[in-house]
């Protein structure tokens, strides 16, 4: 018999390098300018796996998720490997949605039908804009010609095509932005992930955003943007169900959601991360971040775990609040209760639906409100405190 933990279970597969990296980006990416050697990568996955299936038997698998990094450098057989692999380990779902983000460049493109014949069923292409200048700004490899091509043969080949967007970039107007979002709706079929430019330290932009040579929209025009970007794609019957992402109704990615609604995942390769309901305990995991270290320890100990640590009720609780709180269904404040063991403060419950952060949805869910999602890192500590 299988079980499910409440919000699902999930596999997330790191594959941890890019063509070139991105000025904007702090994934744990990495270029390399010797080839990969896929082989020797795939067997540490495949370890990997039966270290963390040893911790899970008796699971449903309902979404893989290949992450980077850029997947869509990895070979299709090394796709089916991993695949492959994890279907010796657990029990798949019938109706399991196995996702892979890609670039948009014409090589990748090529792969589609490979990673289609292996099992993926969903594509998240990394298309950032439909504009060239600040495609070559964002320091991407691909314009928007090769990107609305890669979007017609993903769509001709997966059932299912999601893309990413990076919005609030320099220089860019709300005008601007609105014109590129409808062009994006009318092109994406179910799915957009819309992601306001952030500004992360160690990066080449943050260097330049604190030599005061890269100019971002203020936090006004910030939320001028994302005011923007809700009520268009609501109206145009894409409406958000988490503060980026976008979707048709049923159409949500379902890995996504296994991490918000605080469900259980693995997570292998370099910097990959799990949360595993054991027993009476989840517990939180961290990979090596470094390719090729955890080769090493993998090929040395079956795995590259270099974090393992149950974690409280009361941060279950929080992470639940944290997580939840991004959707629009909201969070239930039963669950919050099984977890934390104990209640939300009624005071402190009214205090935010007075100051419009949060509303009910029912006598047990609430959500946060728009205003809300602007300080819910403040929302959730007021809630858990
Ligand atoms: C891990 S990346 C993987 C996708 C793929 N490698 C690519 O870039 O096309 C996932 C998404 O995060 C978004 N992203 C990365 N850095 C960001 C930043 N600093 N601000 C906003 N969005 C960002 C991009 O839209 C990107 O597609
Ligand atoms: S944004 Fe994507 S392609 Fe660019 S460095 Fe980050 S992971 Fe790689």
């Amino acid at each position: 018999m299988t079980t499910t933990p409440d919000g699902g279970f999930g596999i997330y597969v790191h594959w941890p390098f890019c063509a070139a990296k991105c000025p904007y980006c702090d994934f744990n990416s990495h270029v390399r300018h010797q080839p990969v050697d896929q082989d020797r990568f795939v067997a540490a996955f495949e370890r990997e796996l039966a270290h963390f299936a040893a911790w899970t038997p008796n699971r449903t698998v309902q979404s893989i998720f290949f992450g980077g990094g850029t997947p869509s450098l990895m070979l299709p057989r090394t796709v089916e490997r991993i695949l492959e692999a994890i279907a010796r380990h657990w029990a798949i779902d019938t109706d399991v949605e196995i996702s892979l983000e890609a670039n948009p460049s014409s090589v990748e493109a090529e792969r589609f039908r490979g990673y289609r014949a292996a099992g993926v069923n969903r594509v998240s292409l990394g298309v950032q804009a439909l504009n060239d200048q600040d495609l070559r700004q964002l320091g991407r490899l691909h314009d928007v010609a090769g990107a609305l091509q890669a979007i017609e043969i993903a769509r001709e080949t997966f059932p299912r095509l999601s893309f990413d967007l990076i919005y609030a970039r320099p220089g860019q107007t709300v005008t601007g932005w609105e014109a590129e979002l409808r062009q994006a709706v009318k092109l994406a079929a179910d799915h957009l992930s819309l992601y306001q430019l952030t500004i992360e330290e160690g990066t080449p932009f943050f260097n330049l955003y604190q030599a005061g040579k890269l100019i971002v929209p203020d936090p006004d025009l910030g939320a001028e943007f994302y005011e923007l970007t809700q009520d268009l794609t609501a109206d145009l019957g894409l409406p958000a169900y988490e503060v980026s992402n976008h979707a048709r109704p049923g159409a949500e990615c379902r890995h996504n959601l296994v991490y918000w609604r605080y469900g259980d995942y693995v997570g292998v390769g370099p910097g990959a991360h799990g949360r595993l309901s054991l027993g009476a305990t989840k517990r939180a995991t961290a990979i090596e971040r470094h390719p090729e270290t955890w080769l090493a320890h993998v090929e040395e100990r079956g795995h590259g775990m270099v974090e393992d640590l149950p974690l409280s009720d009361e941060e279950q609780g929080d992470e639940y609040l944290l997580m939840g709180l991004r959707l629009i269904e909201g969070v239930d404040m039963r669950r919050y209760e099984r977890l934390s063991g104990r209640s939300i403060d009624p005071r402190r419950l009214n205090d935010l639906l007075e100051h419009g952060m949060v509303e009910k949805l029912d006598e047990t869910r609430v959500r946060a409100t728009r205003d809300g999602f602007f300080v819910l890192d403040a929302v959730v500590a007021d809630l858990a405190a």
